[in-house]
């Protein structure tokens, strides 16, 4: 025993990606249902102290150096800067990032940069205040746009963006998008709709390609492309007009990365998956919860992790979407 999260191909998990709540308080019409879901219970949720004890075992045991926290929403959950205080106080440190709707975050983000938050990324689709009424069901448009603007004024950088393009809903709205994210100085990521929504609803004739975000943003923009290494980041990049600004595209369904994949996932009730579209979890909240101490918590999470599929396997045609919506895995 001992050593990092590398699986049978040979890929090691750098990257670990921790979902702090299930809940959230938008309900974007590709992700859940109006009336919300079956929220996991308080007692199944990990508590500050686990997630930061995990967090250690992932650091200082099995080589993590990148810590993203997610949700559903990270924001709402109370504990969220106690436990960036202390992931951040861990020798070696790892950097350290937040996947948000941005919702609080003009409020939270002095804090939260305070505490030890590196990068942050804010989920936004439209710039539409209708558009965005009826696309999260809930007016937030300007607390969004609030949270972004305090992201920036609190000195985390980059601050990026990420949009979902829905054919016939916002897929005219490429190019506005990117104007608005050069204007601030945001780093904008178009990312392919992927099934992984609650309602299963996923349709590949709906999904806006990679291709067709490209193809639009051509039009007004000069994109070409990006020297920068990718490694194993999902975005592809151009430079835009001559850079340096750049766009992304986080191509997962008709590009996908899955080959250079570095990322571990850890749910908010203590789930390892080795896969977004993992079908299968390690239990390592039962582990700790029973005594276990952290080597065995670390010899867990590479055995979960060695058996990690090749890729996600949308194209196959025995492909079945995960129980777990990203709502409840992490984006
Ligand atoms: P950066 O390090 O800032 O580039 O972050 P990121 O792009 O990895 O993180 P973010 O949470 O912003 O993720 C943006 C989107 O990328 C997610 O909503 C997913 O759609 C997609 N994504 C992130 N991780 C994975 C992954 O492991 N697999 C796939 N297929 N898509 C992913
Ligand atoms: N496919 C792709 N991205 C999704 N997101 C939510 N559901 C999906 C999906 N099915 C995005 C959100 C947010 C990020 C965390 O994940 O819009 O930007
Ligand atoms: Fe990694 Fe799975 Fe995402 Fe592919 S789909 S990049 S294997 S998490």
């Amino acid at each position: 025993t001992g050593g990092v999260l590398v699986d049978r191909y040979g890929r090691v998990a750098r990257d670990l990606r921790v979902s702090l709540t299930d809940k959230c308080n938008l309900r974007c019409t590709y992700c859940m249902p109006a009336e919300g879901l079956p929220w996991l219970a308080g007692p199944e949720l990990l508590t500050d102290d686990e997630v930061v004890r995990l967090v250690r075992v992932a650091v200082l045991r099995l080589g993590v150096t990148e810590v993203r926290f997610t949700g559903g929403e990270p924001l709402i959950r109370p504990g969220l800067a106690r436990i960036v205080a202390e992931v951040a106080a861990l020798d070696p440190r790892p950097t350290i990032s937040l996947t948000t709707n941005g919702i609080g975050l003009d409020r939270l983000a002095p804090a939260l940069r305070a505490a030890g938050l590196d990068r942050v990324n804010v989920s936004l689709d439209t710039l539409d205040p209708a558009r965005f009424a009826e696309l999260t069901r809930r007016p937030r448009l300007d607390a969004v746009l609030a949270g972004l603007a305090g992201a920036a004024a609190a000195g985390i950088t980059p601050v990026k963006i990420n949009s979902v393009l829905m054919r016939g809903v916002n897929d005219d709205e490429a190019p506005a998008l990117l104007r608005f994210a050069l204007d601030h100085g945001y780093e904008l990521r178009f990312i392919e709709q992927m099934p992984l929504d609650a309602q299963h609803g996923w349709d590949r004739t709906t999904m806006v390609t990679a291709d067709e975000i490209l193809a639009s943003l051509a039009r007004e923009f000069d994109l070409r492309t990006d020297p920068a290494a990718r490694g194993s980041a999902p975005a592809e990049t151009w430079l835009v007009d001559g850079g340096p600004a750049r766009v992304g595209v986080i191509g997962s369904v008709t590009r996908p990365f899955c080959g250079d994949c570095d990322r571990t996932r850890l749910t908010a009730d203590g789930q390892v998956r080795a896969c977004l579209f993992a079908t299968e979890e390690s239990d390592l909240r039962g582990a700790l919860r029973a005594g276990v101490d952290d080597d065995g918590l670390a010899d867990r999470w590479r055995r979960a992790m060695w058996g990690k599929r090749a890729g996600h396997g949308i194209d196959d045609p025995t492909f079945l979407q995960p129980a777990r919506p990203m709502s409840a895995i992490g984006g």
